[in-house]
């Protein structure tokens, strides 16, 4: 069962501010297609968490071909393009949950998951909405659960803010992770991943550096 947990909220929004109608019952329609049920022992999953407009689940889904992405998102107008782009492409690998990561965390209890990719969290700024924030100890210690052994996180940010609150959340489970790239965090994440979403443009355009945490399960 679902808890009603006030971190567990959804905050932010659901549609764009686009005036453009969507044809939701045919939304939905193709939202069932693609949704993500439940894990498959047989099956390598990713779980690709806040994906947006999909870029990343595009991305790695192409990059691993032998494993499943879970694309975890509740805004409809992004899911719209990634289904577009999952149908264009017809990607096989991709399942779509519409809604809260923390709906899918719930459903999955054992170690299946073979990489988390949280690019561009809601960084929740100011002091009063700190509580938004998604990344917590809690919710790493929560995804060491059910991630593989020696499996990694990754998580991608531009907010100075949310960078510090990351970095105590880590500390928060030094026992839990090991921060692979501790020494070279301010390298681009183009170094590692050659992927540009929505919201890196959005950094790059503003002069802000992106900052990048590899965690990889102890
Ligand atoms: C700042 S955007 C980043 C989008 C994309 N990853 C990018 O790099 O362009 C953060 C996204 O996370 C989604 N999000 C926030 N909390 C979430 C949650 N608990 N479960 C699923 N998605 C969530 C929001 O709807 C939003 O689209």
């Amino acid at each position: 069962m679902l808890s009603n947990n006030y971190t567990n909220r959804l905050f932010g929004r659901t549609r764009g501010r686009s005036k453009k109608k969507i044809d939701l019952k045919k939304y939905y329609q193709t939202v069932a297609k693609y949704k993500f049920q439940n894990c498959d022992e047989k099956i390598n999953y990713i779980l690709d968490i806040g994906t947006g407009y999909g870029e990343t689940s595009i991305f790695l889904a192409n990059q691993f071909l032998d494993k499943v992405v879970i694309s975890c998102e509740k805004y409809i107008d992004g899911n719209i393009i990634l289904l577009k782009n999952i149908e264009k492409n017809k990607i096989k690998n991709i399942r779509l949950h519409n809604g809260n990561v923390y709906d899918v965390l719930e459903c999955i209890h054992r170690e299946c998951l073979d990489l988390v990719w949280i690019f561009f969290p809601d960084p929740w700024p100011k002091n009063r909405h700190a509580k938004r924030r998604l990344i917590t100890s809690d919710f790493l210690i929560k995804l060491h659960k059910i991630l593989k052994e020696s499996c990694d996180i990754c998580i991608a940010t531009d907010s100075t803010i949310y960078i510090r609150f990351i970095l105590n959340s880590i500390y928060n489970c030094k026992g839990y992770f090991q921060w692979l790239n501790q020494s070279e965090m301010n390298l681009n994440i183009k170094d590692y991943f050659d992927i540009e979403t929505k919201y890196y443009k959005k950094a790059i355009n503003s002069k802000r550096n992106p900052s990048l945490f590899i965690l990889r399960k102890l």
